[in-house]
């Protein structure tokens, strides 16, 4: 991926934001040495940020699309509220098996439940209001993850959606991923029901909020 904020700035904000957690930091390890593709990992600073954003947005239920290892999932259960739960969804049973290893390890495993399936599917039937969503799995259907969740999103609820800057590929899209990807930013910002901010952490947070 390209970075998109020099590496000074990038290492400076991260030291003045985020000390992770030692289990997170065993995760990212073992992420690394044992995925194919452990870029997919969202990283401290973006887990951070999903943390006290599920923090401020209530904390009662949120929602990850895209589980992969299990890390942004880990830091979005720590804004919870004591009682509040993370639905959390992905196809590979492989990879979510390293995740579930490490929620155990920080007594996360009760407040994270691992939804295995395409997350169009397995969450067609949810029904409680959420107060937070992280939109992070296959590009060509962000769209129809935000028009799945946007009307079961509590008024005043956040979505966010990540990889909206796609490296810079948004402002010249020629790949698949790159129109999906430009087309989900046009879409959202032409829908009156939200109001919305492009963050340029990482590779690009679109912060979404419901109108009340
Ligand atoms: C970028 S990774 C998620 C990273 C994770 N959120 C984090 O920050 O550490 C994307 C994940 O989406 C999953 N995925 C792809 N298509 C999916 C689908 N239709 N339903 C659910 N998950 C899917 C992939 O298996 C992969 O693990």
């Amino acid at each position: 991926m390209l970075t998109l904020v020099p590496d000074a700035i990038e290492d400076y904000a991260r030291s003045h934001s985020v000390a992770d957690h030692p289990v997170r930091t065993w995760l990212r390890e073992a992420t690394y040495a044992r995925m194919q593709v452990p870029q997919m990992l969202s990283g401290p600073l973006v887990g951070q940020t999903l943390k006290t954003l599920t923090a401020l947005s209530g904390g009662r239920l949120a929602v990850e699309v895209g589980t992969f290892t299990g890390y942004a999932s880990s830091w979005i259960a720590e804004g919870l509220t004591e009682s509040g739960k993370l639905i959390t969804c992905d196809v590979d049973a492989e990879c979510t098996a390293l995740g579930q290893e490490a929620w155990q390890k920080m007594g996360q495993d009760q407040q994270i439940e691992l939804r295995l399936g395409p997350a169009l599917e397995t969450l067609a039937d949810l029904s409680e209001p959420i107060d937070f969503v992280f939109i992070d799995a296959d590009k060509a259907n962000y769209a129809n993850y935000f028009d799945l969740l946007l009307p079961k999103l509590r008024p005043g609820g956040v979505m966010v959606a990540d990889n909206l800057l796609w490296s810079g590929n948004v402002l010249n899209p020629q790949a698949p991923s790159d129109h999906a990807l430009a087309a989900f930013n046009e879409k959202v910002a032409a829908d009156d029901r939200v109001e919305q901010v492009i963050l340029s952490v990482r590779d690009g947070l679109n912060l979404i909020r419901k109108r009340s």
